[in-house]
C-alpha cells in the first residue's frame, strides 16, 4: 500500500514516530496490542496536547478575563492565543470564533441564537438525510418553537447528495439550510462551497458541521462561505470538553446571547443589560479554560503534520481498508466506492452479524470500532438498516492495522457460521 498519492503531500515524520507520540497507542486491549480504529467517534491525544494540559494547570491555572494579577494574565494570554491558533486553521479571525462545549453546543447556538430572532411560522428549514443528531434535533427545536417546517435532500445510492433535489429545494426559499461538511457514517464529503454559494443565493442562513472534516481536510471558512462553521477539538487530537462555532460577523454582531451570565455582559443594572460583543456575547460563565489550550496544542501540533498530509494518509488507509474489506463475504460497505468527495471513514454491515456483536468479536482481537446508529437514524432509515458497523482513521493507523481488521471480521463470519 502506497502511504500517499505521489502528487499528495506527505508527513514530516514517519507514522512509526507518529505512533510513539501517543501514549495509548502503545497499551494492550485483551492480551493483544490495540488497534484503535474509532477516531470519528474520539481521536487519541499525542503527548504535545497531554502536556500543554497539564502545564496549565500545574503551572498557569487562573481564571481568565477577571484578574490584574500574574497567574490569570498568563491564563488569558493563553486562553485567547487557542481561539487565535484555531482562528488560523480556519481561515478565520479570532473575534469570530466562539469557545463551547463540543460542536453539538454550537450548533445548538447558532440554532437557537439565530432561530429566535428570525425564525417564524411557515419558514422552511433544510436539513440533509446525513445529518448527525446533533445537526438535526437543536433544529427540529427551533423549528418547532417558530412553527418552521423541516425539509430533507435525500441520499442518493452511492451515499451521496442528491444534487437536483438540493436544487429544488433551494428554489422553495428556505429560511435555513444545514448540512454537514463530512459524513460520520458514509465518508462523503459535501461540495459545500458550491451548496452554501447556492443556499445563499436562494436568501438562506447557512451552517455547515464540520465535526468530520476539520480533522482532515484544510477548512477555509472565508472560501466556504457559511454564516456558520461549527467543529469539535476532541476529534482534532484535543481534549473532549471543548467546540467552536465560527459566525459571519454580519451575524453574530445581530443575535442575542445563547446564556446569560458573567463575562457575556457589557453592563448590568437594575434598569437593563448591555451585551458583551462577539465572541464574549456567547461565552458565558467561567469557560473551560484547560481544554481550550489543549485545544491550541493539538491545532499547533497537526498543523505541524499538514492537515493536508494528514488527509491523504488517512485516504490512502481508507482506500487500503475499502479493498481489503471487499475480500469480506457478505460485507456490504456503504458510502461511496471511492473518488475524490470519500475521506476514510468506511461503514459496513456483516450479513446476519448484528454490528453489535461485531464490534464486540473485534474487541477480543484488540480492534475498536464503533457499532450502532452512530446518531444518524435518519440515514440508517434511508440506507434500510438499523445500526452500522464503523472503521475510522487517523493520522497514526497503519495498513497492518487495516488486515487486523479483516482477520477479526474473518473471525465473526466463522464463529457465526459455527453456530457463535
Ligand atoms: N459523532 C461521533 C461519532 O460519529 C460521536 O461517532
Amino acid at each position: 500500500m502506497e502511504a500517499t498519492s505521489a502528487t499528495s503531500p506527505s508527513l514530516p515524520r514517519s507514522i512509526e514516530e507518529i505512533r510513539s507520540e501517543f501514549p495509548i497507542l502503545e497499551r494492550d486491549v485483551n492480551g493483544v496490542p490495540l488497534a484503535y480504529l474509532d477516531n470519528s467517534a474520539t481521536a487519541q491525544k499525542p503527548v504535545a496536547v497531554i502536556e500543554s494540559i497539564s502545564d496549565f494547570l500545574a503551572n498557569h491555572n487562573a481564571n481568565v478575563h477577571r484578574g490584574v494579577h500574574t497567574l490569570s494574565e498568563e491564563a488569558t494570554a493563553l486562553y485567547e492565543g487557542a481561539r487565535g491558533k484555531v482562528a488560523g486553521l480556519i481561515g478565520a479571525e479570532a473575534r469570530d470564533v466562539i469557545f463551547t462545549r463540543n460542536a453539538t453546543e454550537a450548533i445548538n447556538v447558532a440554532a437557537q441564537a439565530w432561530g429566535e430572532a428570525n425564525l417564524k411560522s411557515g419558514d422552511l428549514v433544510v436539513l440533509t438525510e446525513m445529518e448527525h443528531h446533533s445537526n438535526i434535533v437543536p433544529w427540529y427545536l427551533a423549528a418547532r418553537r417558530a412553527g418552521a417546517e423541516l425539509e430533507w435532500v435525500p441520499v442518493d445510492d452511492e451515499g451521496r447528495l442528491d444534487r437536483d433535489s438540493f436544487s429544488k429545494a433551494m428554489e422553495k426559499g428556505p429560511r435555513a439550510v444545514a448540512m454537514t461538511h463530512v459524513s460520520n457514517v458514509l465518508g462523503t464529503r459535501n461540495p459545500v462551497e458550491e451548496l452554501v454559494a447556492e443556499a445563499r443565493q436562494a436568501g438562506a442562513l447557512t451552517l455547515v458541521d464540520g465535526t468530520q472534516a476539520a480533522p482532515r481536510i484544510p477548512v477555509d471558512v472565508a472560501a466556504i462561505g457559511a454564516d456558520f462553521y461549527a467543529i469539535t477539538g476532541h476529534k482534532l487530537y484535543g481534549p473532549t470538553g471543548v467546540g467552536v462555532l465560527h459566525g459571519r460577523r454580519e451575524v453574530l454582531d445581530t443575535l442575542e446571547p445563547f446564556e446569560g451570565g458573567g463575562s457575556m455582559i457589557s453592563k448590568v443594572s437594575k434598569d437593563g443589560i448591555t451585551w458583551a460583543s462577539p465572541p464574549a456575547r456567547f461565552e458565558a460563565g467561567t469557560p473551560m479554560i484547560a481544554e481550550a489550550v489543549g485545544l491550541g496544542a493539538a491545532v499547533d501540533w497537526a498543523g505541524d503534520l499538514g492537515i493536508e498530509a494528514i488527509g491523504a494518509h488517512e485516504r490512502a488507509i481508507g482506500s487500503y481498508a475499502l479493498e481489503r474489506l471487499g475480500e469480506v463475504e457478505g460485507l456490504t460497505v456503504f458510502g461511496p466506492s471511492e473518488g475524490d468527495d470519500r475521506e476514510a471513514i468506511v461503514s459496513f454491515d456483516l450479513e446476519g452479524i448484528h454490528p453489535h456483536d461485531v464490534a464486540q468479536i473485534l474487541d477480543r482481537h484488540g480492534v475498536a470500532v464503533r457499532a450502532g446508529h452512530h446518531c444518524n437514524q435518519v440515514l440508517m432509515e434511508r440506507l434500510g438498516v438499523p445500526a452500522l458497523t464503523r472503521a475510522s482513521f487517523a493520522v497514526y493507523n497503519t495498513p497492518e492495522e487495516v488486515d487486523r481488521l479483516v482477520e477479526g471480521l474473518e473471525d465473526c463470519r466463522r464463529i457465526f457460521s459455527d453456530g457463535g
